[in-house]
């Protein structure tokens, strides 16, 4: 079989009145990205050859989401608000070039799979008109209804328009539809708005294609795969289901989650095998894990790439631009950021290690803080292969320490060090012998 042109038009013109929030809700995020990216990779998935996005007037931050996630897609702007046949028809442009097939998401139903629109779409390439996706509601009120004959459907009767026996169906419209590219068009524009809402009702296109005597068909999926988002709730609701399947899926490549609930993934997560992670810890996007790590309780990474074999936490925290090479060690209570930390180095305790580059092998000691920012811009720390850097130390960068070089504890290393040289950053010790107890006698009240 050939592979069948596909048009996606993402339905993206809903107001966020309901997040109670200044910001569009499809850019409300789920997994780490947003509610619209999610849609966008799905179209990826299911192999769209084009894609048109509609988006709300003065939009221009959901336009720039897009293009920052597919620059090959077409945004089309929706000026006013009537209906859903009159925002997939902004999309005219596209639907007006051949296509074989076109399908109608909505950019606030994250959580479609590419397998269901698959699904949804092979009855097109049988002949049908129009194929719609179904689902089981606990309770149907406020969706469209699904009038089935057999296999046929018939109709799709919104709430507001339907009689009390269309009402007792549960059966409901989940708002995906997918059309036959060259009469798609044609459908939509056949539409009209006499109904209880005087909008145009993408849903009317059903009883437009039968009479046109073309065949209309619905498909099921489930609820969970559906879900709409409208508020804040549906919103955790929608995380909770991404974070299962995204925890299954780690699980079932050969990642060890010792209390999977308590992990929390991005939706770009990539966890090599036998990779362990204890509980409680948070990916944030970008994270790329090999083989072999473990990551210890209470850890929270974004931008991270571990090698194999490294170990970090618990409570480590990896910032975007980590990269840690193979068998590195971070330990408990230290933040990494835009650090290139080579194989076999290990940071072990209490340390800040920004900006900067450790070479392979490298001990950091306790408490040592690379002091990057100087109140007005960033500088680099450069440590070499094998250097030891003694505890509580600070490293004012920019700076460079030599390969094998050591530091003296408690150092405030301004100036370069050498290789295998040793510096000390600090004060001599002086030590008065008696003076403590000289200090006593003299405090000491007189008897009575
Ligand atoms: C729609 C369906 C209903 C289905 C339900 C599933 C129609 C007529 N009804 O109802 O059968 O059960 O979704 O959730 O299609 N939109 C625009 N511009 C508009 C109107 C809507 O972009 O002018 C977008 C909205 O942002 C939203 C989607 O289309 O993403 C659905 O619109 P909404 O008004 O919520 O439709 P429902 O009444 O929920
Ligand atoms: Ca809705």
């Amino acid at each position: 079989m050939t592979e069948r042109s596909l048009l996606v038009v993402v339905l993206a013109a809903g107001e966020g009145t309901r997040m109670a929030s200044r910001l569009p809700k499809v850019l409300h995020a789920i997994a780490g990205r947003s509610m619209l990216h999610h849609v966008l990779e799905t179209t990826r998935a299911a192999g769209a050859t084009r894609v048109a996005v509609v988006v709300g007037p003065d939009r221009e931050d959901v336009a720039a989401e897009v293009l920052r996630v597919r620059p090959d897609a077409e945004v089309f702007v929706q000026r006013e608000r009537l209906g859903t046949a009159h925002a997939v028809l902004a999309a005219r442009a596209a639907l007006g070039t051949p296509v074989d097939d076109v399908l109608v998401l909505y950019a606030d139903t994250p959580l479609l799979t590419p397998e269901t629109l698959a699904r949804l779409r092979a009855p097109l390439a049988a002949g049908a008109g129009v194929a719609v996706l179904g689902f089981r509601p606990v309770d149907p009120t406020g969706y469209g209804r699904l009038l089935t004959k057999g296999d046929d459907l018939v109709a799709i009767r919104e709430e507001k328009d339907a009689t009390a026996d269309e009402r007792a169906v549960d059966f409901c419209n989940a708002g995906v539809m997918a059309l036959r590219g060259d009469k798609a068009l044609e459908l939509l524009s056949a539409i009209g708005n006499a109904n209880a809402k005087g909008e145009y009702y993408l849903t009317d296109a059903v009883e437009i294609a039968r009479a046109a005597g073309l065949s209309a068909v619905a498909a099921e999926a489930e609820v969970d795969e559906v879900a709409g988002v409208n508020s804040r709730l549906q919103l955790a609701e929608a995380e909770a289901i991404l974070q299962a399947r995204l925890r299954r899926a780690a699980m079932a490549g050969g990642a060890t989650l010792v209390a999977p609930e308590t992990v929390f993934l991005s939706a770009d997560t990539r966890l090599g095998r036998d990779v362990i992670i204890e509980p409680n810890v948070v990916f944030g996007p970008g994270v790329s894990v090999e083989d072999d790590v473990v990551i210890h309780a209470f850890s929270h990474l974004e931008g991270a790439y571990l090698e194999r074999g490294v170990s970090i936490g618990p409570y480590a925290r990896l910032r975007p631009g980590t990269r840690l090479g193979a068998g590195v060690r971070i330990g408990n209570f230290v933040e990494t950021k835009a650090a290139q930390i080579d194989a076999g180095a290990k940071v072990n305790h209490l340390s800040y290690v920004g900006d900067a580059h450790v070479g392979a092998g490298a001990n950091i000691g306790a408490g040592t803080i690379t002091c990057n920012y100087d109140g007005y811009s960033k500088h680099r720390t450069e440590i070499g292969a094998g250097a030891f850097i003694g505890t509580n130390s600070s490293l004012v960068a920019p700076v460079r320490i030599g390969a094998g070089a050591y530091i003296g504890s408690g150092s405030v290393i301004t100036d370069d060090v050498p290789d295998d040289a040793l510096a000390l950053g600090r004060g001599r010790q002086a030590v008065k012998a008696g003076w403590a107890a000289e200090l006593r006698a003299k405090r000491r009240k007189p008897q009575a």
